[in-house]
């Protein structure tokens, strides 16, 4: 595991950025995960003016979301569909065939998910992941307690996850309460995964899964156990970190 403490939001934004350039340019089909969030939002800033300045093209990549609140319409602001769309896709040049989101409005859910899986397989797997992490160390929405096995599925979310989206809603009364998630055995099966996080607030998480035990309650920390993952933390974020920089 590769730990890299950035000094700004910015640093870790364009570093985050840079390994997407990179795993582009070496390989312009790429599979690429994708996470929502607000933490990401910088590095896909550094990637649509990447983009628009020629250096990447989005042309031959297929995306695959982490997650989305079970049964939002696209159409709504908080719907991770429509977010990421604003945030990205819009504004690069993706095919929208080649964008995949667990956005699923039927009641046969699980069928919805194993086709995920199988898309995600028939694409060739996921070369480069990005996940975020929550207070509480959930990565997607795979809360405390997931298996570490556990695939893509239909999730409750736990109190403290509806308590940290509801600034995103009116209240807490409209944050939805599932979700669907890739889980942490399809996480961990992308073949490079970078997990940037920021802002004090996740210090506690964030030392928990890069330093913690590797413990189900602790959902991130597997993220240690993969043989390719680069943590980029935002320095506030990692406060509460024994280990200094491994660049
Ligand atoms: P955030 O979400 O980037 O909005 O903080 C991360 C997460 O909850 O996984």
């Amino acid at each position: 595991m590769k730990l890299i403490l950035c000094e700004t939001y910015d640093e870790m934004s364009k570093k985050g950025a840079e390994i997407f350039i990179e795993q582009l340019k070496n390989k312009p089909d790429s599979v690429l995960g994708l996470a929502t969030g607000s933490t990401p939002v910088g590095m896909y800033k550094e990637l649509i003016k990447a983009n628009k300045e020629g250096e990447i093209d989005f042309s031959k990549v297929i995306t695959f979301n982490l997650d989305e609140y079970y049964k939002i319409p696209m159409e709504n602001e908080q719907s991770f569909w429509l977010t990421m769309h604003k945030n990205f896709f819009d504004e690069i040049n993706i095919k929208d065939e080649n964008i995949n989101i667990p956005n699923y409005q039927d009641d046969d859910y699980e069928s919805f998910c194993l086709e995920y899986e199988k898309k995600i397989k028939e694409a060739g797997g996921i070369d480069l992941q990005v996940v975020g992490i929550g207070h509480n160390g959930h990565v997607g929405f795979n809360e405390p307690g997931s298996s570490f096995s556990s695939r893509t599925r239909k999730v409750d979310l736990t109190e403290s996850t509806i308590e940290a989206n509801s600034r995103f809603f009116k209240n807490e009364d409209e944050v939805p309460k599932e979700a669907i998630t890739m889980g942490m055995g399809t996480i961990m099966e992308a073949k490079k995964i970078i997990l940037v996080v920021n802002g004090e607030g996740k210090a506690k998480a964030v030392a928990g899964a890069a330093e913690g035990e590797v413990n189900e309650e602790m959902p991130a920390s597997v993220l240690q156990k993969h043989n390719d993952v680069i943590f980029l933390i935002e320095k506030e974020a990692g406060a509460l970190l024994k280990r200094k920089n491994e660049k």
